[in-house]
């Protein structure tokens, strides 16, 4: 970028901030961590020889001449703020130090209203996932020490939002003086009504962000397996149970034994002859009681969620609703059906069958082989 392109940018970020106030904003924040504003504070992505590299002022200049522009065109009363990084950590080479230097240049200067403090660069995925976006395997809270360290030294609000999962940790960022604002973005994925429910005294029924997750699995087939395995990579701790010896009963050897060496490879332990005899609510958890099938011991733990995978009803309104006009009156002779041959006919009226989700909790493949045995030989 020469000084031209640094113009052009300049001005781009001023009218996106008027667009924003002429759209009835309150204010905005420039996403500094990671992105262009980060780029050219971080050393490690920041090789300009010119005014806008090298030194920390070099390197903070492009983030002034945004917000000066930013404020000389949107009116007095508009927030203007930054989402700002307070450590690029181990994957980084923006310190704490520099990090709070730069933060205190743009504070004296005027250039921000408040903080919103991230830790971590965005670069990797290992650091995106664990310090960006702390997953679910990672602990609650992970980076509000750090923030707080950035906060008390400096006199502008300062907000943070990574894994503060519940109200709890939440309360705690701000009561402890750690930050001014908690932010929750996940947790408002998981419960939408999280806020209003707040508001109602019902924080006992938000539903929470985190990640002990039961599985049960009563048919011995592919979801319950196929549910843990999505709920483990999403970083869960995960426990599968099932009904059956082991998992995978209903399928065929090479199936089974493939989950078997998924779940070696990823830790996961399956337990089998549990029975799933109940789920309570206790406060926004679950408690789920497990009987061991073999000697009757009952355990009872708490749970964010419990999957419980008990195969289909069957759908058989419409079944019901058609048989009194079938010529078949909705039987499917089995033996024709065994050995090719065209089902018998008694009466008038269409032949009616009952295959796949309208006989059992069966798989789609089933109900496609019956369907193109039944019409072959029509
Ligand atoms: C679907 C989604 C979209 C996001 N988009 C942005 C974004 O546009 N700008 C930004 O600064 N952060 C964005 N984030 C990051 C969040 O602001 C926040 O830093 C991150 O989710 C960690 O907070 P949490 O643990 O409360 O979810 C996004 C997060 C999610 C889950």
């Amino acid at each position: 970028m020469d000084e031209h392109d640094i113009a052009r940018v300049i001005k781009a970020y001023d009218q996106a901030a008027r667009r924003c106030e002429e759209g009835g904003l309150d204010g905005i924040e420039t996403l500094a961590a990671g992105h262009i504003i980060g780029q050219f504070l971080s050393p490690k992505t920041n090789h300009r020889t010119d005014r806008f590299g090298g030194s920390l002022e070099n390197r903070v200049r492009f983030a002034l001449m945004v917000h000066e522009e930013i404020r000389r065109n949107v009116s007095d009363g508009f927030i203007v703020g930054m989402r700002y990084v307070v450590d690029e950590g181990i994957d980084g080479e923006l310190s704490a130090e520099e990090c709070l230097a730069a933060a205190q240049i743009l504070e004296r200067e005027g250039a921000v209203d408040f903080f919103n403090a991230l830790f971590g660069s965005m670069d990797t995925s290992r650091s995106l996932s664990e310090e960006v976006f702390p997953g679910m395997g990672m602990p609650a809270a992970p980076w509000v020490a750090a923030v707080g360290l950035f906060k008390r030294a400096v006199n502008l609000p300062v907000f943070h939002a990574a894994k503060l999962s519940d109200m709890a940790s939440a309360r705690f960022a701000v009561s402890e003086g750690h930050v001014d604002m908690a932010g929750l973005t996940r947790p408002h994925i998981t419960d939408p009504h999280m806020v209003a429910k707040l508001m109602r005294g019902e924080e006992h029924r938000i539903r929470p962000c985190v990640g002990d997750v039961l599985i049960w699995d009563n048919t011995g087939r592919h979801p319950a397996l196929l549910a843990a395995q999505v709920a483990q990579a999403e970083g869960a701790n995960v426990r599968l149970t099932t009904i059956d010896v082991n998992i995978g009963q209903d399928l065929v050897y090479p199936e089974s034994t493939r989950w078997h060496k998924e779940f070696a490879k990823s830790g996961l332990r399956p337990e089998g002859n549990l029975r799933l005899t109940g789920v309570t609510r206790k406060g926004n958890k679950l408690e789920a009681t497990l009987m061991n099938e073999l000697t009757h011991d009952i355990e009872r733990q708490i749970y964010d969620q419990v999957i419980v995978e008990m195969g289909t009803i069957p759908m058989n309104e419409l079944f019901d609703e058609l048989r009194g006009q079938s010529a078949n009156d909705g039987v499917t002779d089995l033996h024709a059906l065994k050995n090719l041959e065209p089902q018998p006919r008694r009466g008038k009226g269409y032949e009616l069958h009952r295959i796949g989700d309208a006989q059992s909790s069966r798989n789609i493949h089933a109900a496609v082989y019956d369907a193109l045995r039944l019409c072959s030989v029509a």
